[in-house]
């Protein structure tokens, strides 16, 4: 599978970030609101500066169908929400207890630890309003089968179901590979797979489409987090924009706890290699969604 190089990648990520930035600065304006903290702590959370990896996700998904730039944004936009949301409430001090994320204050920090469950709360349900709103298509059939798709990946078989199983593994000390999967393929897998269906389901696309993407999505969201524990050893928190070296110290159920880092990055690599032969029915469309496999891994935050 042919692949763009990784700088040009780089470059269109990051404008690809300032685009879904603007688009969800307009779904979330400040003022007029009953309960202004309560926005003030979203906004917080949503613009802040990440990479925006999973609306990128659904913009190249449905760029494969040729689907519109503003069904995409708006998919793009709910899957972001869902993401910060499980960012709020990842740091919150129940659960992994952080006081930095995206080079910034936690919310819990910035505001109150009820601020911070509330306005959780309120992106998870803000990225179903988005998702239903006529703009993300004109279709209700398809508007219903996103909002399937994102319920089931963020609850408890998807993402809530994972950071539970994350969150016990911290006390059981579970050394198990098959444990650790699925535990990641849940908390981290599940929302990945949602961004790459996205696409396909805005463009109506076919049985055979849809499975190639949410293959290629589950070696990518496998990936993504043994990189995520491997920059946990390896990168500086001022690099991060979060506190690294965390993981070893709360006991968490990592790859690189299992595998070492050398057999953490062959596996990842691996998995960026079967990511890539997904694609092959995508042949030259998809050089960009293989340039996004190499960035996974390859990324220094
Ligand atoms: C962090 O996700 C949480 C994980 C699933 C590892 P990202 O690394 O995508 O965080 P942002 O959105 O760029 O801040
Ligand atoms: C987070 O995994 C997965 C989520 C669902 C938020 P981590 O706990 O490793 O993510 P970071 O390192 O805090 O971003
Ligand atoms: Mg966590
Ligand atoms: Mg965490
Ligand atoms: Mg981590």
């Amino acid at each position: 599978m042919a692949s763009l190089p990784q700088t040009e990648f780089e470059r269109r990520l990051s404008a690809f970030a300032g685009t879904i930035a603007a688009h969800l600065e307009r779904l979330l304006p400040t003022g007029g609101a009953p309960a202004p903290r309560l926005v003030e702590a979203m906004r917080y959370a949503l613009l802040a500066p990440g990479k925006r990896i999973r609306p990128f996700f659904v913009a190249e998904s449905a760029r494969l169908f040729e689907v519109g730039e503003i069904p995409a944004l708006q998919a793009g936009a709910a899957i972001e929400c869902v993401h910060c949301y499980s960012l709020v409430h990842d740091d919150l001090p129940a659960m992994d207890d952080d006081d930095l994320r995206r080079g910034r204050p936690t919310v819990h920090k910035a505001f109150d630890e009820a601020t911070a469950i509330l306005a959780g709360d309120a992106l998870l349900t803000f990225a179903f309003e988005i998702l239903s709103s006529e703009a993300t298509h004109a279709d209700a059939s398809v508007r219903g089968e996103l909002i399937a798709e994102l319920a089931k990946a963020a609850g408890k078989d998807g993402m809530a179901g994972g950071q539970m199983l994350d969150l016990a593994a911290e006390s059981e000390k579970i050394a198990d590979l098959g444990r650790i999967v699925t535990l990641q393929a849940m908390k981290t897998g599940a929302l990945f797979r949602f961004a790459l269906r996205a696409g396909a389901i805005l463009g109506k696309a076919g049985a055979n489409e849809r499975a190639a993407l949410s293959l290629y999505a589950d070696r990518i969201g496998l990936a993504f987090q043994i990189a995520d524990d491997i920059l946990d050893v390896e990168a500086s928190s001022a690099t991060l924009g979060k506190t690294a070296g965390k993981d070893k110290v709360a006991g968490k159920a990592t790859y690189v706890d299992l595998l070492g880092l050398d057999g953490a990055k062959a596996e990842a690599r691996k998995l960026v290699d079967e990511a890539k032969d997904a694609l092959a029915l995508f042949a030259g469309k998809a050089t960009i969604l293989a340039a996004a496999a190499d960035y996974v891994v390859a990324r220094r935050k």
